[in-house]
């Protein structure tokens, strides 16, 4: 699949089947996340890769069709010391980096005829109480459950161009 087609393809996916992900898929996806850009490629992430009977433990955490997917990653940002490094400008950096890792993610499931989801509505506290594994140092930005779709939607709409470009020349 192309790029243009994974990217016009992606969609937000609530629903998966209960077919396990291998482990070439996981570490897959996790390597197309790493390969996203990064400022000054200090790589400001941390990635947990929840599976099996642990995905349990989201309960309480988000809403419970998160945890029917086969894998759920706790996307973090590493604290490693961008934001020390670069001052205020660097404050944003490691939430930049891990977007780019995420649509990483997305896009290569897509490709690989699975799915996901962007989850930013989950309880930080229960998360951290849940998940004991997360180093005291990693923030938690988003949760991403990836699997096999079991539902299709269609594309959502978006604003035109028009709305969200000024061209400038
Ligand atoms: C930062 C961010 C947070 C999001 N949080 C949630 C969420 O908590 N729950 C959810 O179901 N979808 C969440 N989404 C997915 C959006 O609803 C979805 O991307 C949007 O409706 C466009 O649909 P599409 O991804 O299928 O194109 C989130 C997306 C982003 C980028």
């Amino acid at each position: 699949m192309e790029v243009k087609n994974a990217i016009e393809a992606r969609r937000s996916i609530r629903a998966y089947t209960e077919r396990e992900l291998t482990e070439e898929e996981i570490r897959g996806i996790l390597n197309a996340g790493i390969l996203a850009p990064s400022a000054c490629n200090m790589q400001s992430w941390h990635f947990y890769a929840v599976t099996g009977e642990a995905r349990a433990r989201f309960s309480g955490v988000c809403a419970d069709w998160v945890r029917t997917a086969p894998l759920v990653i706790i996307v973090c940002i590493d604290g490693n010391g961008i934001e020390a490094r670069f001052g205020e400008r660097g404050r944003k950096f490691p939430y930049q980096d891990t977007a780019f890792a995420i649509e990483n993610m997305l896009l290569y499931a897509t490709e690989r005829g699975l799915g996901g989801c962007i989850i930013g509505a989950y309880n930080d506290a229960a998360c951290r109480a849940a998940f004991p594994e997360i180093d005291a140092a990693h923030r938690v930005v988003a949760l991403l459950p990836i699997g096999e779709p079991a539902e299709h939607p269609e594309p959502r709409g978006r604003k035109p161009l028009s709305d969200v470009v000024t061209f400038v020349s």
